[in-house]
Order: C-alpha cells, then structure tokens, then sequence
C-alpha cells in the first residue's frame, strides 16, 4: 500500500498526488442515447450489491447513472419473485438503468421490452461474466467470442428498445490469447448499441493484477460510440487519470464504493474542478452505515436486510482501527438493534484511514484458466445462443462481472 497524504480537502494517495483537478470545460458529459449524464460517472452493476437501496445511498452522494445488478432475462420472463423485486425500483429514481444477464436473443429482447414498458430509461447486457458455471456453456465472457452472437443480441435488444439506450459491458477477452473486445464492440457499434463498457481485464484474470487502461484507449481510437472505462478506480483522481489517459467517455465504478458511497461525492467536485471533501470519520460512517441498513431492511425485510449487512459492515469499517474486533461482533447480526447495538462505544471521531482508500473490497487475488464448451473455438461464425443450465435462483448467486 503507497503512503497516502491528507490534502486541504480530503485524502490522496501517493498515485495521485499531483493530479490536477478537471479544467473547466475539460471534460463533456457522457451521452448514452438521449441521455447527458455528468459527471461522466456510472456505478458498475454488481452482483448482490447494486439494489435499489444501494443506488439511493449513492446517488444522495453524487450524481450519475446507477446500474443495477445484473438480472437474469430467464428468471425475470419466468416472473421469479426475488428476480423481479432486484430489477425494479421506485418513482425516485432517475434515470432507470437495468443490466441484463442473456446469453439468448430471444429472451433479451423480450426482457428490454418489458423493461421498456416498466419505464427503465437504459438496459445494458453484461457480457463479460467469468464464472465458470457461466463460461463452460458458453455464457458471460465467452458470448463476445462469437461476434455474429453479440451481433444477435444487440439487435433482438436495440429493436425492442424503443429508443431506449442499449449498452454492453465486457472484458478484454478470455484470456491474453483471445482478445474479444475490438470486434465486439465494432459488432455491438454496428448494431446500434449506444456504449460499450470495458472492464480492462481478461476473464482469466478475474479481479486479479491491474486493471490495462491501454485497452480502453485501444477501444475509444476504434470506435464512435461512447467507450466507458472500467477497473481499479479507487479514488476520484483516478477517474480523471484514466479519463485523460485513454480518452474514454465516461468511468464506470466498481469497487471502489463498496462501503464507501461518498466515493460518488468526490467524483462529483472532482469533476466539477473542486478539491473532493475529505471523507467521513468513523462517526459519521456509522450513520451511513444505518442509513443503508435502513433502506435495505424497508426493500428486503429485516431478515435478508440483516445477511447482506454483514457483508457491508465488513466494506464500510475496512482499515479503521480494531475494524476486526468489530467486524466480528457485526458478522452475527440479525436485527436492526443487535447492528446499533454493536456499533455502540466506536471512536467516532477517529479519521477515515488513508491505507483503505485503495484497500480491496469485493473481489481481488486469484486468476484462473477460463472453462469453454467442448469444441467452442470450432465455429466462431455460429450465432446459436448457447444452453444455459443454471436457473434463476442459482445466477442469483453467480458473481456477475
Ligand atoms: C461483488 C461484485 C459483483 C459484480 N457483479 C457484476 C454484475 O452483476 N454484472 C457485471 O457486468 N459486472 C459485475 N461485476 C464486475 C464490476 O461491474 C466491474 O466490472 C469490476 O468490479 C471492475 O471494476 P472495479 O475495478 O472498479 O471494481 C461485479 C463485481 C463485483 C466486485
């Protein structure tokens, strides 16, 4: 971990120390379709993590478009309860943005109309799942390695979109030896697709190594669509240098605001040319941390509401000190009041610790070797979607990036 160094607003980390803040007029909003989103800012969608309650607490951050995780077209058809309520959302919330989780044109396209006539004001598909379960029948990752495949989905979703921006989100490729994203976001342009999104890694990397902006610079000089750019942005700055490095249109953000929405804030000022306020301490974390709770017990009930707590108790207290002491006591949490309870006699005015700004949250380390259908690479012409075995419930818990 660099050393990091407090400046007269909030915290830098060595990476960043002399990244000048964005010039007025440096920096355009991003346009997905009719859409003008500023700052040019879009939270990833993740898996089990960008509900509704989730998207609300970052959006009374900052300002952007918020995606929600991704949503399973077979699970959402097919009226899965659980499946539903992770798609919809409430008259809040605007603009309306779904990620699509398909690797059949049919059901994709019939999942944006839908979406279409619930109000959704944007769909993405995601195109870059690296789990097993999904690449090994030929799902995720292993869609963008039939180009004529991505060229099917894009245009069963774009014609039942009505106007309504499609995007896709993928990853370099399989592995270093194949490399899908030049032709899939050519194909996904040529569609009508309004932006691609590219998480600079390999599905053989998984979270694992750095993030190849390179890539995304590659991407944005092919095409003329919008490129968002995807991977390790930790702090505010690194949007910007990533934005100025490889010229994209917009940063999706993953990671970084697991437990740390204010992230969204400081992308804000950042963008608007000011230095980001420093971040909240530790009392001021725990009232964030509530205030999710909260929201998350009002849209799950208490009990699943409770079982996802864990988890962001862990995100939200990262680095502070005897974080572990108290991540311990939180694990068990299964009520609102046992959470608040556990919380009690916390320093509050401890600082936020600059050693967690790029502490990885989520997903990191390993990397694997990519499991393909028997005989996948024979045929790279074939557009036949390919046979899905998992069920709703089980994609549920798919990791979906
Ligand atoms: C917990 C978790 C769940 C994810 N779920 C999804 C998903 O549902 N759809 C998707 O396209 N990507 C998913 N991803 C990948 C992220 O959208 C993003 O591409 C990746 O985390 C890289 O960005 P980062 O370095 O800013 O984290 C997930 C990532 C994490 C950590």
């Amino acid at each position: 971990m660099e050393a990091s160094s407090a400046s007269p607003g909030g915290l830098r980390s060595e990476v960043n120390r002399d990244v000048p803040l964005a010039r007025p007029g440096e920096f355009a909003p991003l346009r997905v379709g009719p859409l003008r989103v500023w700052p040019p800012v879009v939270l990833a969608p993740m898996a089990g993590v960008t509900n509704y309650p989730f998207r609300t607490i970052c959006r009374r951050f900052g300002a952007g478009l918020y995606v929600s995780e991704m949503i399973t077209a077979r699970g959402y058809l097919n009226g899965n309860r659980r499946t539903v309520l992770l798609a919809s959302s409430r008259e809040d919330e605007s603009p309306r943005s779904v990620q699509v989780y398909s690797s059949d044109p049919k059901d994709a396209g019939e999942m944006v109309a839908r979406l279409v006539d619930d109000g959704v004001h944007h769909v993405d598909i995601n195109l870059g799942c690296p789990v097993r379960k999904v690449t090994s029948h030929g799902g995720g990752a292993a869609i963008p390695v039939k180009p004529r495949l991505v060229a099917a989905l894009a245009k069963a979703m774009v014609s039942n979109a009505r106007g309504v921006p499609v995007t896709m989100k993928m990853r370099k490729g399989v592995d270093d030896e194949l490399l899908t994203y030049r032709e899939a976001g050519r194909v996904a342009q040529e569609e009508g697709v309004s932006a691609v999104g590219l998480h600079a890694r390999t599905a053989a990397q998984l979270y694992s190594g750095e993030a190849d902006w390179s890539a995304i610079g590659d991407l944005k000089s092919r095409l003329s669509i919008p490129v968002l750019g995807n991977g390790d942005i930790w702090e505010s700055f690194d949007a910007l240098r990533m934005m100025r490095q490889t010229g994209c249109d917009g940063v999706i953000v993953g990671r970084g605001c697991l437990g740390r929405p204010w992230l969204f804030r400081e992308l804000a000022q950042a963008f608007e040319g000011r230095e980001p306020e420093r971040p909240p301490n530790l009392g001021e974390v725990r009232a964030i941390l509530l205030e999710h709770a909260r929201a998350l017990e009002e849209f799950f009930g208490e009990a699943t509401a409770m079982q996802q707590v864990r988890k962001w108790c862990a995100w939200y207290t990262k680095g502070f000190r005897n974080s572990s002491h108290l991540r311990e006591r939180l694990q068990r949490v299964s009520t609102y009041a046992e959470l608040v309870a556990g919380l009690e006699g916390i320093d509050e005015a401890e600082s936020f610790p600059p050693g967690a700004l790029r502490a990885h949250r989520g997903k990191s380390g390993r990397s694997q070797k990519v499991s393909l259908p028997i005989g996948y690479l024979n045929d790279l012409e074939d557009a036949t979607p390919p046979c899905e075995l998992f069920d709703a419930a089980e994609a549920e818990a798919l990791d979906g990036g």
